[in-house]
């Protein structure tokens, strides 16, 4: 059982607020992703020390953090193997630990769908039996039992063929992909740790959102650097495949902030995070072909290869529970994101950039 470290003496308002930041610890699995940059960024600039779990011996995306974020600090491990996650969970010794590992591409899990279920499910069981074995909880429910918060990437997903529209914390669970199934084990396994043993075990279930740091295999980044590549001339097509598909598209640097704030609450409870208002694909396409001034039915070819075996039709939040418990609502518009990964594409490979060396924007 891990031994606790000292705290700061309480204050009194914003003040014991910022000591406590300052004190505390965080572990971020996934730190290599969208999420897990604009996380550590948001959780620095809060005073937290924050360390990265990072896998594999040479992960190129693990130089692009360093440069980026220099006062992180980087731990071995893999939510493939128990005893890493152990050693990380008693080397740092978080206050909290951030699950936002995955194999996170839809269309990925029907190709792996059992990789997919060993990470993106039964990883959340290895990294919360990490925390449980590293806390000394051994038997049953006791409220509050253990120190270490622990945040869930739950996903919007697991919505999938849905039930009711908006979705909320209530509606039920119609996962559409192996993904989708893997992150409603995950949902469940977070509220059975919570129920079981009492632990501080919240899931955020985030609908889609992006940025300039995005994946490419991603539907928002693909068409960003769709349309830079066309506007500078070096392809003339984009080849895609649902155009109908309705998602609720925020900015992921809004979302990271939710995360904190479900583990600075209170009491442990999950939360639905979106933006409430949806667009298809479709006019994902136009808006983001106007901002480069040009027309997307010149350019855009529906190919039968990105169909997906199930599709999720539509998505949008109701996260009116996050902004009455939680005062979290999304700052920036569809228009203002689409906008700004455009932009950040035309500014990447003008300057003789790549997809693939670049987290986007300051990476
Ligand atoms: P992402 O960019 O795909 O990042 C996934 C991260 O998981 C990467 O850092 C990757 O590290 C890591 N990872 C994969 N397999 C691993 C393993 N076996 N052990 C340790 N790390 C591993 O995903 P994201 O967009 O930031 O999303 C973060 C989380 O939120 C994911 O769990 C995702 O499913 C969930 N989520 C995302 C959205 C969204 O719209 N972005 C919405 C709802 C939920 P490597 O660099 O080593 O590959
Ligand atoms: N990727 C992709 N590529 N999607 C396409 C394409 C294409 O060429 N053409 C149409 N789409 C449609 C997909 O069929 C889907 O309906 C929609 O665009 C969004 O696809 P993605 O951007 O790949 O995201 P996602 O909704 O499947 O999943 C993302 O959001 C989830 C939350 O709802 C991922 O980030 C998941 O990890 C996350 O949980």
């Amino acid at each position: 059982m891990l031994p606790r470290r000292g705290r700061s003496p309480a204050g009194s308002g914003w003040r014991r607020n910022w000591e406590a930041a300052l004190s505390r610890r965080a572990l971020i699995t996934g730190i290599t992703g969208q999420d897990g940059s604009y996380l550590a960024e948001h959780l620095i600039a809060c005073g937290y020390e924050v360390w990265g779990l990072v896998r594999g011996q040479q992960n190129p995306r693990v130089r692009q953090l360093r440069q980026l974020l220099g006062d992180v600090r980087l731990i071995r491990g893999d939510l493939l193997d128990q005893g890493s996650l152990i050693s990380a969970v008693e080397q740092v010794q978080p206050d909290e630990v951030y699950n936002l590992a995955a194999i996170s591409y839809v269309p990925m899990s029907w190709q792996q769908a059992e990789l997919t279920g060993e990470v993106t499910g039964l990883g959340v069981l290895r990294v919360l039996e990490a925390i449980r074995v590293c806390s000394g909880i051994s038997a049953s429910r006791s409220p509050g039992r253990g120190q270490i918060r622990f945040y869930q990437a739950s996903s919007s997903e697991m919505f999938g063929m849905v039930r009711e529209s908006p979705q909320n914390e209530q509606t039920p669970f119609h996962p559409r992909s192996p993904y989708g199934v893997a992150k409603t084990y995950g949902h469940f396994l977070t509220q059975n740790y919570r129920e079981s043993y009492g632990m501080f075990a919240v899931s955020g279930i985030l609908f889609n959102h992006e940025s300039p740091r995005r994946g490419a295999e991603f539907v928002t980044r693909k068409i960003s650097l769709g349309v830079a590549r066309i506007k500078l001339g070096y392809e003339k097509q984009l080849r895609l495949g649902n155009l109908s598909a309705r998602r609720d598209w925020g900015y992921a640097a809004d979302y990271v902030r939710a995360m904190r704030l479900m583990l600075a609450g209170e009491e442990p409870a999950d939360y639905v995070i979106g933006t409430g208002v949806t667009h298809t694909v479709g006019e994902l396409l136009e808006l983001a072909f106007k901002v480069a001034g040009l027309d997307w039915r010149e350019h855009v070819v529906t190919d039968a290869a990105f169909i997906r075996p199930a599709e999720v039709d539509k998505l949008c939040a109701d996260p009116s529970l996050a902004r009455e418990r939680l005062g979290w609502e999304s700052k920036v518009g569809f228009e203002e994101l689409v906008a700004m990964m455009v932009e950040a594409d035309l500014a990447l490979l003008s300057s003789g950039g790549h997809a693939e060396d670049s987290f986007g924007d300051s990476w």
